[in-house]
């Protein structure tokens, strides 16, 4: 059976989704039987198009790339192009809602809105869009199983690495009473490219050209968007109804080339890290720059790559080291939450 699916934000993240269907329909159908149509994609800037038979996504691919406007696909009989997001998410004939729009880490919005949309008209939610999930877990969450639909973000922590799914799915039975990592991919690229000798502006600068930061990277550099990722982690994995207001939170951005190079002079290297740990019953949660000696796995995290250590009670410490960002990356976390979704599983 076909999963029609509509895409709310057609970026970085939602075209490498469609080129990752575009390049691997034929492996997805002979080798787990699944077959994926893109039924409308809605975005603030390139447009919306909503074709119930489906659109064709090498079409969609090239013409963003030609012209920036989803509003250049050739016609077809019954193809609408005026349908808003929240139209496209309520009478599309999607099975499935992909919110890949930017992330506002402050309201949520619009989202959160779109998630509510799909649940109460019967749609699963995928998102790599961490809002909805670091601010309205609990609600959405709750929305979607009264619904009988699923609320999937797989990457909203760490991109395609499994940080979310890895521990529900293969940790569970421990208590994990702690969990530390390296959550932001933009500033873990400026620190390495800062320990060269690249000054700061201009290692931002190449983040933003290889698609690493969020539209405004003010939330990567101050750590906003670590925090997200320390709150969604609280929840989903530890079970504790953090909110992001009970997280400090100290960016990167004040750090110098000096203070690099005096961290290297020690054998250490500055990390920004982001915790959650559970003290003899309250939380503390805190996203900061750490000077870590060598010989902490997290010190030779390099580049965009991110790194989470789970502190578990049976299994003891547990560390996932993969991609935290990337346009692939974080098209395929879409991929495997579809995937788990169409299985019945987690
Ligand atoms: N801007 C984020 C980062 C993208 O750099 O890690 C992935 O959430």
């Amino acid at each position: 059976m076909i999963h029609k699916l509509a895409l709310i934000g057609f970026g970085n993240v939602g075209q490498g989704f469609a080129e990752i269907l575009r390049d691997k329909a034929t492996h997805l159908q002979d080798n787990l039987g699944l077959e994926v149509q893109i039924v409308a994609v809605s975005d603030l800037l390139k447009g919306a198009l909503y074709q119930p038979t489906g659109l064709d996504v090498a079409t969609l691919l090239e013409v963003v790339k030609q012209t920036g406007k989803l509003t250049d696909y050739p016609n077809s009989v019954g193809l609408k192009r005026d349908w808003d997001s929240l139209k496209t998410i309520r009478e599309s004939n999607a099975d499935t809602i992909v919110e890949v729009s930017y992330t506002d880490i402050n309201s949520g919005q619009p989202a959160i809105d779109h998630c509510r949309a799909a649940f109460e008209h019967g749609k699963n939610a995928v998102m790599s869009n961490k809002g909805p999930v670091a601010l309205a877990y609990a609600e959405l969450s709750a929305l979607a199983k009264e619904k009988g639909v699923r609320f999937c973000f797989e990457g909203t922590v760490m991109s395609g690495t499994p940080a979310i799914r890895m521990p529900l799915m293969a940790l569970v039975g421990n208590d994990i009473r702690e969990v530390r990592g390296i959550f932001n991919g933009t500033t873990n690229y400026i620190l390495t490219e800062m320990e060269s000798g690249l000054d700061y502006a201009t290692a931002l600068q190449q983040a933003q050209s290889l698609g690493y930061a969020e539209a405004d990277p003010t939330a990567d550099v101050e750590g906003y968007d670590a925090l997200g990722k320390v709150v969604i982690l609280a929840n989903v994995i530890m079970n504790v109804p953090l909110t992001k207001n009970e997280v400090t939170c100290l960016g990167i951005s004040h750090l110098t080339l000096a203070d690099i190079q005096q961290a290297k002079s020690e054998g250490k290297r500055w990390k920004l890290i982001g915790r959650v740990k559970k003290e003899s019953g309250s939380v503390v949660a805190t996203v900061a720059p750490e000077m870590l000696p060598l010989t902490d796995p997290l010190a030779n995290v390099m580049g965009a790559t991110n790194a989470i250590t789970y502190d578990c009670d049976l299994s003891g410490p547990i560390t996932l080291i993969g991609a935290g960002a990337g346009q692939t990356e974080t098209g395929f976390a879409i991929l495997i939450d579809l995937i788990n979704i169409v299985r019945g599983n987690v």
